[in-house]
Protein backbone atom coordinates (compact mmCIF):
# COMPACT_ATOMS: atom_id res chain seq x y z
CA UNK A 1 0.00 0.00 0.00
CA UNK A 2 0.75 3.49 -0.49
CA UNK A 3 0.28 6.77 -0.08
CA UNK A 4 -2.16 7.81 -2.82
CA UNK A 5 -3.60 4.57 -1.67
CA UNK A 6 -7.72 5.70 -1.69
CA UNK A 7 -8.56 5.19 2.21
CA UNK A 8 -11.73 3.05 0.26
CA UNK A 9 -9.12 0.35 -0.57
CA UNK A 10 -6.87 0.11 2.68
CA UNK A 11 -6.30 -3.19 4.35
CA UNK A 12 -8.94 -5.35 5.77
CA UNK A 13 -7.38 -4.75 9.24
CA UNK A 14 -10.02 -5.74 12.38
CA UNK A 15 -9.93 -4.20 15.93
CA UNK A 16 -6.48 -6.47 16.95
CA UNK A 17 -4.45 -5.04 14.33
CA UNK A 18 -5.40 -8.38 12.22
CA UNK A 19 -5.14 -8.27 8.04
CA UNK A 20 -7.42 -10.19 6.76
CA UNK A 21 -5.66 -12.16 3.90
CA UNK A 22 -7.42 -15.42 3.67
CA UNK A 23 -10.84 -16.20 2.61
CA UNK A 24 -12.85 -19.70 2.26
CA UNK A 25 -15.25 -20.14 0.73
CA UNK A 26 -18.67 -22.89 1.24
CA UNK A 27 -19.87 -23.53 -2.20
CA UNK A 28 -22.47 -25.39 -0.76
CA UNK A 29 -23.72 -27.36 2.40
CA UNK A 30 -25.32 -30.61 0.82
CA UNK A 31 -22.27 -33.77 0.69
CA UNK A 32 -21.96 -37.22 -0.59
CA UNK A 33 -20.80 -38.23 2.80
CA UNK A 34 -22.66 -38.01 6.03
CA UNK A 35 -19.22 -37.60 8.54
CA UNK A 36 -20.81 -38.18 12.00
CA UNK A 37 -18.28 -35.06 13.52
CA UNK A 38 -19.35 -32.43 10.08
CA UNK A 39 -22.80 -32.88 10.10
CA UNK A 40 -26.08 -33.26 12.07
CA UNK A 41 -28.65 -35.89 11.66
CA UNK A 42 -31.87 -34.75 9.30
CA UNK A 43 -30.01 -31.14 8.67
CA UNK A 44 -31.45 -29.72 5.66
CA UNK A 45 -29.88 -28.46 2.96
CA UNK A 46 -30.23 -24.98 1.06
CA UNK A 47 -32.00 -24.73 -1.90
CA UNK A 48 -30.41 -23.07 -4.88
CA UNK A 49 -31.98 -20.01 -5.00
CA UNK A 50 -30.49 -19.77 -1.18
CA UNK A 51 -26.74 -19.87 -2.30
CA UNK A 52 -24.60 -17.26 -4.24
CA UNK A 53 -24.52 -17.68 -7.68
CA UNK A 54 -21.12 -18.15 -8.84
CA UNK A 55 -21.38 -14.54 -9.97
CA UNK A 56 -22.46 -13.16 -6.59
CA UNK A 57 -19.14 -15.13 -4.91
CA UNK A 58 -16.78 -13.61 -7.73
CA UNK A 59 -17.91 -10.56 -6.65
CA UNK A 60 -17.40 -11.07 -2.80
CA UNK A 61 -14.17 -12.72 -3.90
CA UNK A 62 -13.13 -9.23 -6.21
CA UNK A 63 -14.36 -6.69 -3.15
CA UNK A 64 -12.02 -8.85 -0.73
CA UNK A 65 -8.97 -8.71 -3.38
CA UNK A 66 -9.33 -5.32 -3.72
CA UNK A 67 -8.75 -4.71 0.33
CA UNK A 68 -5.83 -7.10 0.31
CA UNK A 69 -7.20 -11.11 0.68
CA UNK A 70 -4.64 -12.78 -1.41
CA UNK A 71 -5.72 -16.57 -0.99
CA UNK A 72 -8.93 -18.42 -1.69
CA UNK A 73 -10.43 -21.66 -0.42
CA UNK A 74 -13.13 -23.35 -1.90
CA UNK A 75 -14.88 -25.99 0.87
CA UNK A 76 -18.69 -27.31 1.12
CA UNK A 77 -20.28 -29.80 2.16
CA UNK A 78 -18.06 -31.15 -0.30
CA UNK A 79 -17.56 -28.61 -3.19
CA UNK A 80 -17.30 -31.16 -5.98
CA UNK A 81 -20.98 -31.02 -5.50
CA UNK A 82 -21.78 -28.04 -6.47
CA UNK A 83 -23.09 -28.28 -10.14
CA UNK A 84 -20.47 -25.91 -12.69
CA UNK A 85 -17.67 -26.13 -9.79
CA UNK A 86 -14.91 -25.99 -12.58
CA UNK A 87 -17.03 -22.44 -13.97
CA UNK A 88 -16.35 -21.31 -10.77
CA UNK A 89 -12.52 -21.90 -10.33
CA UNK A 90 -11.85 -20.50 -13.65
CA UNK A 91 -13.97 -17.30 -12.72
CA UNK A 92 -12.16 -17.08 -9.25
CA UNK A 93 -8.78 -17.90 -10.36
CA UNK A 94 -8.76 -14.84 -12.73
CA UNK A 95 -9.59 -12.54 -10.05
CA UNK A 96 -6.21 -9.80 -9.83
CA UNK A 97 -4.83 -10.52 -6.32
CA UNK A 98 -5.48 -14.43 -5.74
CA UNK A 99 -2.35 -15.94 -5.50
CA UNK A 100 -3.34 -19.17 -3.77
CA UNK A 101 -6.77 -21.09 -5.19
CA UNK A 102 -6.97 -24.18 -3.14
CA UNK A 103 -9.71 -26.56 -2.64
CA UNK A 104 -10.18 -28.86 0.55
CA UNK A 105 -12.89 -32.30 -0.84
CA UNK A 106 -13.05 -35.82 0.43
CA UNK A 107 -11.36 -36.65 -3.37
CA UNK A 108 -14.67 -38.68 -4.44
CA UNK A 109 -15.33 -37.10 -7.54
CA UNK A 110 -11.99 -36.07 -8.51
CA UNK A 111 -11.36 -39.10 -11.03
CA UNK A 112 -14.46 -37.19 -12.54
CA UNK A 113 -12.77 -33.14 -12.51
CA UNK A 114 -8.94 -33.34 -11.35
CA UNK A 115 -7.73 -32.46 -15.06
CA UNK A 116 -10.16 -29.80 -15.35
CA UNK A 117 -9.97 -28.14 -12.41
CA UNK A 118 -6.13 -27.62 -12.78
CA UNK A 119 -6.87 -26.18 -16.30
CA UNK A 120 -9.29 -24.23 -14.72
CA UNK A 121 -6.54 -22.49 -12.15
CA UNK A 122 -6.93 -24.74 -9.08
CA UNK A 123 -3.14 -24.41 -7.08
CA UNK A 124 -3.46 -27.28 -4.64
CA UNK A 125 -5.79 -29.54 -2.88
CA UNK A 126 -6.20 -30.54 1.13
CA UNK A 127 -8.24 -34.24 0.75
CA UNK A 128 -10.12 -34.97 3.73
CA UNK A 129 -8.62 -38.27 4.78
CA UNK A 130 -9.13 -40.08 8.19
CA UNK A 131 -8.61 -43.95 8.55
CA UNK A 132 -6.89 -46.25 5.63
CA UNK A 133 -9.57 -48.94 7.13
CA UNK A 134 -12.36 -49.44 4.64
CA UNK A 135 -14.71 -51.15 7.14
CA UNK A 136 -14.37 -47.97 9.74
CA UNK A 137 -14.54 -45.17 6.56
CA UNK A 138 -17.71 -46.47 5.41
CA UNK A 139 -18.88 -45.90 9.06
CA UNK A 140 -17.58 -42.53 9.61
CA UNK A 141 -19.21 -41.66 6.36
CA UNK A 142 -22.56 -43.35 6.45
CA UNK A 143 -21.56 -45.43 3.37
CA UNK A 144 -18.77 -43.71 1.33
CA UNK A 145 -15.98 -45.68 -0.59
CA UNK A 146 -12.39 -45.58 0.80
CA UNK A 147 -11.37 -46.99 -2.78
CA UNK A 148 -12.75 -43.86 -4.38
CA UNK A 149 -10.73 -41.46 -2.35
CA UNK A 150 -7.71 -43.18 -2.95
CA UNK A 151 -8.81 -43.52 -6.84
CA UNK A 152 -9.28 -39.92 -6.72
CA UNK A 153 -6.39 -38.99 -4.89
CA UNK A 154 -4.40 -41.10 -7.87
CA UNK A 155 -5.71 -39.08 -10.40
CA UNK A 156 -5.19 -35.76 -8.72
CA UNK A 157 -1.67 -36.36 -8.68
CA UNK A 158 -1.20 -37.81 -12.02
CA UNK A 159 -3.13 -34.63 -13.54
CA UNK A 160 -0.73 -33.12 -11.47
CA UNK A 161 -3.08 -31.45 -9.17
CA UNK A 162 -0.62 -30.95 -6.01
CA UNK A 163 0.95 -30.33 -3.88
CA UNK A 164 -2.48 -32.40 -1.44
CA UNK A 165 -1.97 -32.26 2.11
CA UNK A 166 -4.02 -34.49 3.67
CA UNK A 167 -6.10 -33.44 6.71
CA UNK A 168 -6.82 -36.66 9.41
CA UNK A 169 -9.53 -35.66 12.54
CA UNK A 170 -8.08 -36.84 15.61
CA UNK A 171 -10.95 -39.58 17.36
CA UNK A 172 -9.70 -41.66 20.27
CA UNK A 173 -10.69 -44.83 19.70
CA UNK A 174 -11.31 -44.54 16.43
CA UNK A 175 -8.07 -43.39 14.40
CA UNK A 176 -6.06 -42.54 17.30
CA UNK A 177 -3.95 -45.84 16.70
CA UNK A 178 -3.73 -45.19 12.86
CA UNK A 179 -1.58 -42.26 13.12
CA UNK A 180 1.97 -43.83 11.92
CA UNK A 181 0.27 -45.97 9.34
CA UNK A 182 -1.76 -42.64 7.85
CA UNK A 183 2.01 -41.03 8.26
CA UNK A 184 3.60 -43.54 6.34
CA UNK A 185 0.97 -43.86 3.77
CA UNK A 186 1.28 -40.20 3.25
CA UNK A 187 5.04 -40.17 3.05
CA UNK A 188 5.26 -43.10 0.46
CA UNK A 189 2.64 -40.96 -1.71
CA UNK A 190 4.13 -37.70 -1.31
CA UNK A 191 1.48 -35.62 0.65
CA UNK A 192 1.82 -33.99 3.81
CA UNK A 193 -0.56 -35.72 6.64
CA UNK A 194 -2.02 -33.32 9.32
CA UNK A 195 -3.74 -34.17 12.57
CA UNK A 196 -6.68 -32.18 13.73
CA UNK A 197 -7.61 -31.96 17.05
CA UNK A 198 -11.55 -32.43 16.73
CA UNK A 199 -13.88 -29.52 17.49
CA UNK A 200 -17.10 -29.61 18.67
CA UNK A 201 -19.03 -28.48 15.57
CA UNK A 202 -21.49 -31.17 15.46
CA UNK A 203 -23.91 -33.49 17.56
CA UNK A 204 -23.10 -36.40 15.94
CA UNK A 205 -20.44 -38.08 17.99
CA UNK A 206 -19.30 -37.66 21.38
CA UNK A 207 -17.18 -35.00 21.36
CA UNK A 208 -15.89 -35.76 25.44
CA UNK A 209 -15.06 -39.15 24.55
CA UNK A 210 -13.41 -38.92 21.22
CA UNK A 211 -11.31 -35.51 21.62
CA UNK A 212 -7.79 -36.62 21.61
CA UNK A 213 -4.98 -33.18 22.12
CA UNK A 214 -2.18 -33.29 20.16
CA UNK A 215 0.36 -33.15 22.94
CA UNK A 216 -0.84 -36.64 23.76
CA UNK A 217 -0.39 -37.90 20.67
CA UNK A 218 3.46 -36.95 20.70
CA UNK A 219 3.34 -39.45 23.71
CA UNK A 220 3.36 -42.10 21.78
CA UNK A 221 6.48 -44.01 20.78
CA UNK A 222 5.41 -45.19 17.56
CA UNK A 223 4.30 -41.21 16.54
CA UNK A 224 8.15 -40.27 18.13
CA UNK A 225 9.89 -42.63 16.45
CA UNK A 226 8.85 -40.87 12.85
CA UNK A 227 8.83 -36.95 13.60
CA UNK A 228 11.63 -35.09 14.53
CA UNK A 229 10.28 -33.19 17.97
CA UNK A 230 13.67 -31.19 18.45
CA UNK A 231 12.36 -29.13 15.79
CA UNK A 232 9.51 -28.11 17.83
CA UNK A 233 11.18 -24.86 19.51
CA UNK A 234 12.33 -23.38 15.94
CA UNK A 235 8.99 -23.78 14.57
CA UNK A 236 6.24 -21.04 14.64
CA UNK A 237 2.77 -22.09 15.80
CA UNK A 238 0.59 -20.52 12.93
CA UNK A 239 -2.85 -22.60 12.42
CA UNK A 240 -0.90 -25.68 11.58
CA UNK A 241 2.77 -26.48 13.13
CA UNK A 242 4.82 -28.81 11.00
CA UNK A 243 7.65 -30.74 11.98
CA UNK A 244 9.90 -32.52 9.45
CA UNK A 245 9.81 -36.66 9.50
CA UNK A 246 12.79 -37.76 11.03
CA UNK A 247 13.92 -40.01 7.47
CA UNK A 248 13.63 -36.80 5.44
CA UNK A 249 10.17 -37.65 3.61
CA UNK A 250 8.75 -34.30 4.49
CA UNK A 251 6.62 -33.07 6.96
CA UNK A 252 3.81 -33.48 8.93
CA UNK A 253 1.68 -30.85 10.24
CA UNK A 254 -0.98 -30.62 13.64
CA UNK A 255 -3.72 -28.02 13.75
CA UNK A 256 -4.62 -27.53 17.55
CA UNK A 257 -7.99 -25.64 17.71
CA UNK A 258 -8.70 -27.14 21.10
CA UNK A 259 -5.24 -27.48 23.11
CA UNK A 260 -3.54 -24.51 22.06
CA UNK A 261 -5.10 -22.01 19.74
CA UNK A 262 -3.88 -19.97 17.14
CA UNK A 263 -5.80 -17.02 16.49
CA UNK A 264 -2.88 -14.47 17.28
CA UNK A 265 -2.09 -14.96 13.96
CA UNK A 266 -5.33 -15.51 12.61
CA UNK A 267 -6.10 -14.03 9.03
CA UNK A 268 -9.43 -16.28 8.14
CA UNK A 269 -12.78 -15.50 7.02
CA UNK A 270 -15.44 -17.60 5.82
CA UNK A 271 -18.26 -17.12 3.29
CA UNK A 272 -20.84 -19.52 3.58
CA UNK A 273 -23.26 -21.25 0.25
CA UNK A 274 -26.11 -19.36 1.32
CA UNK A 275 -23.94 -15.70 1.88
CA UNK A 276 -23.10 -14.95 5.29
CA UNK A 277 -19.27 -13.96 6.01
CA UNK A 278 -18.45 -14.98 9.12
CA UNK A 279 -15.63 -13.73 11.05
CA UNK A 280 -14.45 -16.70 13.36
CA UNK A 281 -15.53 -20.20 12.64
CA UNK A 282 -16.91 -21.05 16.51
CA UNK A 283 -18.46 -17.45 16.34
CA UNK A 284 -21.75 -16.92 15.13
CA UNK A 285 -21.34 -12.94 14.47
CA UNK A 286 -22.00 -12.61 10.77
CA UNK A 287 -22.90 -10.86 7.80
CA UNK A 288 -25.31 -11.24 5.36
CA UNK A 289 -23.48 -10.03 2.18
CA UNK A 290 -26.42 -11.89 -0.23
CA UNK A 291 -29.12 -10.27 1.15
CA UNK A 292 -27.20 -6.62 0.71
CA UNK A 293 -26.46 -7.65 -3.36
CA UNK A 294 -29.62 -8.39 -3.82
CA UNK A 295 -31.54 -5.20 -2.45
CA UNK A 296 -28.92 -3.55 -5.04
CA UNK A 297 -26.12 -2.33 -2.65
CA UNK A 298 -22.89 -1.18 -4.37
CA UNK A 299 -19.03 -2.11 -3.98
CA UNK A 300 -18.79 0.86 -1.72
CA UNK A 301 -21.81 -0.57 0.49
CA UNK A 302 -20.34 -4.17 0.16
CA UNK A 303 -16.78 -2.65 1.70
CA UNK A 304 -18.29 -0.55 4.41
CA UNK A 305 -20.23 -3.98 5.76
CA UNK A 306 -17.50 -6.28 5.63
CA UNK A 307 -15.29 -3.61 7.22
CA UNK A 308 -18.12 -3.80 10.03
CA UNK A 309 -18.39 -7.10 10.60
CA UNK A 310 -14.37 -7.68 10.07
CA UNK A 311 -14.32 -5.35 13.26
CA UNK A 312 -16.89 -7.44 15.52
CA UNK A 313 -14.61 -10.29 14.75
CA UNK A 314 -13.48 -11.89 17.91
CA UNK A 315 -9.97 -12.11 20.00
CA UNK A 316 -9.70 -15.33 20.04
CA UNK A 317 -12.85 -18.34 19.13
CA UNK A 318 -14.20 -20.72 21.76
CA UNK A 319 -14.62 -23.86 21.43
CA UNK A 320 -16.59 -25.67 24.05
CA UNK A 321 -18.59 -28.85 24.84
CA UNK A 322 -21.43 -26.26 25.34
CA UNK A 323 -21.42 -24.27 23.10
CA UNK A 324 -22.78 -27.35 20.88
CA UNK A 325 -25.86 -25.37 20.41
CA UNK A 326 -24.56 -22.92 17.88
CA UNK A 327 -26.68 -22.15 14.81
CA UNK A 328 -24.65 -23.87 12.00
CA UNK A 329 -22.79 -27.32 12.26
CA UNK A 330 -19.32 -27.62 10.32
CA UNK A 331 -20.85 -29.04 6.70
CA UNK A 332 -22.60 -25.46 6.56
CA UNK A 333 -19.07 -23.03 7.60
CA UNK A 334 -16.60 -25.57 5.15
CA UNK A 335 -14.13 -26.15 8.17
P1 LIG B 1 -3.71 -24.66 4.14
O1 LIG B 1 -3.88 -23.39 3.39
O2 LIG B 1 -3.25 -25.76 3.23
O3 LIG B 1 -2.91 -24.55 5.39
O4 LIG B 1 -5.20 -25.13 4.56
P2 LIG B 1 -6.09 -24.84 5.80
O5 LIG B 1 -5.60 -25.58 6.99
O6 LIG B 1 -6.30 -23.40 5.94
O7 LIG B 1 -7.49 -25.46 5.31
P3 LIG B 1 -8.24 -26.86 5.52
O8 LIG B 1 -9.57 -26.73 4.86
O9 LIG B 1 -7.41 -27.99 5.07
O10 LIG B 1 -8.47 -26.90 7.09
C1 LIG B 1 -7.90 -27.84 7.92
C2 LIG B 1 -8.48 -27.79 9.28
O11 LIG B 1 -8.10 -26.62 9.94
C3 LIG B 1 -10.01 -27.84 9.33
O12 LIG B 1 -10.40 -28.72 10.37
C4 LIG B 1 -10.38 -26.48 9.69
O13 LIG B 1 -11.58 -26.44 10.39
C5 LIG B 1 -9.22 -26.07 10.54
N1 LIG B 1 -9.13 -24.64 10.48
C6 LIG B 1 -8.85 -23.88 9.39
N2 LIG B 1 -8.93 -22.59 9.70
C7 LIG B 1 -9.25 -22.53 11.02
C8 LIG B 1 -9.50 -21.48 11.94
O14 LIG B 1 -9.49 -20.31 11.61
N3 LIG B 1 -9.81 -21.81 13.20
C9 LIG B 1 -9.89 -23.09 13.58
N4 LIG B 1 -10.17 -23.33 14.84
N5 LIG B 1 -9.68 -24.10 12.76
C10 LIG B 1 -9.37 -23.83 11.50
N1 LIG C 1 -13.24 -31.01 13.96
C1 LIG C 1 -12.08 -30.83 13.29
N2 LIG C 1 -12.00 -30.81 11.95
C2 LIG C 1 -13.12 -31.01 11.26
N3 LIG C 1 -13.34 -31.06 9.93
C3 LIG C 1 -14.67 -31.25 9.73
N4 LIG C 1 -15.31 -31.34 10.91
C4 LIG C 1 -14.36 -31.20 11.88
C5 LIG C 1 -14.40 -31.19 13.30
N5 LIG C 1 -15.54 -31.36 13.97
C6 LIG C 1 -12.29 -30.95 8.94
C7 LIG C 1 -12.31 -32.01 7.86
C8 LIG C 1 -12.02 -31.24 6.60
C9 LIG C 1 -11.81 -29.82 7.04
C10 LIG C 1 -12.34 -28.79 6.11
O1 LIG C 1 -12.46 -29.72 8.26
O2 LIG C 1 -11.27 -32.92 8.06
O3 LIG C 1 -10.87 -31.71 5.94
FE1 LIG D 1 -18.68 -34.01 3.99
FE2 LIG D 1 -16.27 -33.31 4.54
FE3 LIG D 1 -18.22 -32.86 6.23
FE4 LIG D 1 -17.44 -35.29 5.83
S1 LIG D 1 -16.20 -33.66 6.68
S2 LIG D 1 -19.60 -34.62 5.91
S3 LIG D 1 -16.83 -35.25 3.75
S4 LIG D 1 -17.97 -31.94 4.27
Amino acid sequence: MTDSTPDLLRPLTDSFGREMKYLRVSLTDRCNFRCTYCRPENKEVKTHDEMLSFEEVARVVSIVASLGVNKVRLTGGEPLVRKGVVDCVQLLSGIEGITDLAMTTNAVLLDMYAARLKAAGLSRLNVSFDTLDHERFSRLTAGGKLSEVIKGLNVAVEEGLVPIKLNTVLMRGFNDEEVPAIIDFAADHGFTPRFIEFMPMSDGLDWKKSYISVDELLERDEVRARIDLTAMESRDHTASLYLPLKDGRGEVGFITPISKRFCDHCNRLRLTADGRLRVCLPSDEDADLKKAMRAGATDEDLINIIRNVVLRKPESGEYTYETLGRKRSMVEIGG
